[in-house]
């Protein structure tokens, strides 16, 4: 059969839905671009804030409503793994509901066609599975999967489980496979890569092995890691790998110590910031990034000002923030007062133009300097290339003579945030 898949939310999704896609082909299934020419659908869903989940939903019935064919439409991802069977009597036209654990089944559960939901948690058999990865020379391989952490307003702990990690060997054959096939880039996934342990080996040294794996020709990333769990073995493990990228996301969530504590991350902002200056001392260029969150329960404007200003202590490049969001089963909830929806926007959008700003800022900042970029594609805008420096900032180069893989050496010769113009340095030899 041919099948069509969408791809929301964070990127342990989107390399289960690699995942997903191994599966089908290696039953036998033929991908398709064209919703169109698909007998069957997956959408694969993220549940962490009610506009992703909103948006998933918005998206199957959209897609169901697509009349020629009458493809089996499955929901899949977080959304599956919250709502099971109770999806299936609110959505009418959807046929299978399955958690991102048990994508193993997909095959049978198609055959077998009847109007099921299977969400068993943990029970992931993805170990013989090759993902069909769409993103060549980048890829991502999965380090351990779930979250024990249960910060106070996250619903990623629920649907996602316990922690487990993966087989270190396991997952070292798998960078080493990748190498051999020509990628460039391996981005390690977990909701918290810090708590990986297998048989005793912790993350700093199976960081130390995927980077001898790496070898020379490959970059090595990974997310996330929980600022409290940053240690200072590991950011040495960093600075003294050259393969290892001088990149770090660091969620804060917030700048002020009694909502972190309500929060239940595990950190003050003493300590955070302690971290943040470890890592610049040990890596002057490292390009660091983080989340936030505005108007999480009982916050007052004075609690918010501190987040406002751990933005302008930091200078982070990158910034992802968002409104706080009612996500059901959370602790959350239990806090009172809550915060209007139109003042969770007003801090919203006041971090948003800040940190625009900031980021603007730190992007000129690397105007005129040399540094080497890997080719990931072409460009949206026709006849330019596409590429990403070791701190992961996107590089615009003016030709199209490129391939996937290259690594150029380039001069910034333009930024203005996100994007970056690079000029291929003169060949001198
Ligand atoms: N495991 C990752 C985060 C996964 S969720 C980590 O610990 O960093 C990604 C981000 O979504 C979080 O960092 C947080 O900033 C945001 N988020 C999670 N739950 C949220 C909620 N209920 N409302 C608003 N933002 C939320
Ligand atoms: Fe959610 Fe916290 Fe776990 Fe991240 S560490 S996934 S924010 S519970
Ligand atoms: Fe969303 Fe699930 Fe990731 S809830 S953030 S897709 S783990």
């Amino acid at each position: 059969m041919t099948y069509y898949i969408e791809i929301y939310g964070c990127q342990m999704n989107v390399h289960d839905g690699e995942i997903l896609s191994g599966i089908m082909q290696s039953a036998g299934h033929t991908a398709v671009e064209d919703v169109h020419a698909a007998d069957a659908v997956f959408v694969v869903t993220c549940a962490v804030r009610e506009h992703a989940e909103t948006r998933a939903l918005g998206r199957i019935t959209h897609l169901a409503g697509i009349p020629e064919r009458k493809p089996v439409m499955v929901l899949c991802g977080c959304v599956a793994q919250e709502h099971g069977e109770e999806l299936l009597k609110k959505i009418k036209l959807l046929d299978l509901v399955v958690g991102p654990d048990v994508y193993h089944c997909l095959p049978e559960l198609l055959q077998e066609r009847k109007r099921i939901a299977v969400t068993d948690q943990g029970s992931e058999d993805y170990e013989q599975v090759t993902a069909v990865r769409e993103q060549f020379p980048r890829s991502f391989v999965t380090v351990m999967r779930g979250c024990n952490n249960y910060c106070t307003y996250c619903i990623v702990p629920r649907v996602r489980g316990r922690e487990r990690s993966r087989r270190a060997e396991l997952i070292l054959k798998e960078v080493k496979s990748l190498v051999d096939n020509g990628y460039r880039e391996v981005t390690l996934l977990g909701q918290n890569v810090n708590s990986y342990s297998f048989d005793g080996m912790r993350f700093p040294e199976l960081l130390k092995r995927v980077s001898d794996a790496a070898g020379d020709s490959c970059r090595v990333r990974f997310v996330t890691s929980n600022p409290r769990d940053l240690t200072e073995g590991l950011a040495s493990v960093m600075a003294s790998r050259k393969n290892i990228c001088n990149q770090f996301h660091l969620p804060a969530q917030s700048g002020n110590d009694r909502v972190l504590k309500a929060m239940h991350r595990g950190y003050t902002r003493q300590i955070y910031l302690e971290k943040v200056v470890m890592l610049k001392e040990l890596m002057p260029d490292i390009v660091l990034s983080t989340d936030m969150i505005a108007g999480f329960p009982s916050e007052t404007a004075e609690e918010f000002g501190d987040s406002v200003s751990l933005l302008k202590e930091v200078r982070y490049d990158y910034a992802f923030l968002f409104r706080y969001s009612e996500r059901t089963g959370t602790a959350a909830l239990n806090i009172e007062p809550s915060v209007p929806v139109e003042e969770r926007l007003r801090r919203l959008s006041i971090l948003q133009e800040l940190q625009t700003e900031i980021t603007l800022e730190k992007s000129k900042e690397i105007i005129g300097r040399e540094m080497p970029v890997l080719v990931t594609g072409p460009a949206r805008r026709e006849g330019q290339t596409a590429s990403r420096t070791m701190g992961n900032r996107l590089v615009i180069l003016q030709s199209q003579n490129f391939s996937p893989g290259d690594l150029v050496p380039v001069t910034i010769v333009k930024a203005d945030g996100y994007t970056h113009f690079g000029e291929p340095v003169a060949d001198s030899s």
